[in-house]
């Protein structure tokens, strides 16, 4: 059962960072499922792996062509991501502080979707003329 089914309203048109985006939505349903199975203390820690490991490759992507292109947002739009960065990281510290605390993954499971769901269909659809315009699908 998923959390969130991927469909075409969340694409950039842009393959290599629809599917890196796939991933991210593959996490959440991760998360969704082992909470639902009740086993999501030990799959939480590699959680936060995964979305430190995401955060690196899939930022440092999509913004190595805002400066490539020049993209005019690039500064609000390397903020929103620097804003999760710190957020994944808060979330890191409180894991470790606490893991045996449930609420954690509930809190997780809201931010990520919720986050997910305003930088797609937000900041990352603003890009997507000045990345076509420049080739890129
Ligand atoms: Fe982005």
């Amino acid at each position: 059962m998923n959390f969130i089914d991927w469909n075409d309203s969340y694409s950039v048109g842009i393959r290599a960072i629809d599917n890196q985006h796939k991933g991210l939505v593959d996490l959440v349903n991760q998360l969704y499922n082992s909470m639902r199975e009740g086993k999501e203390r030990a799959i939480l820690e590699d959680i936060i792996e995964k979305l430190v490991q995401y955060t690196q490759i899939h930022f440092t992507y999509e913004e190595a062509f805002f400066k490539k292109f020049g993209y005019e947002k690039t500064d609000e739009h390397t903020r929103e991501h620097q804003e999760f960065i710190d957020e994944i990281i808060a979330f890191k510290r409180k894991f470790n502080r606490n893991k045996g605390e449930g609420a954690l993954s509930i809190e997780m499971l809201q931010f990520l979707s919720g986050w997910l769901f305003a930088h797609i269909k937000g900041a990352d659809r603003d890009y997507i003329k000045c990345f076509h315009d420049h080739g890129l699908k």
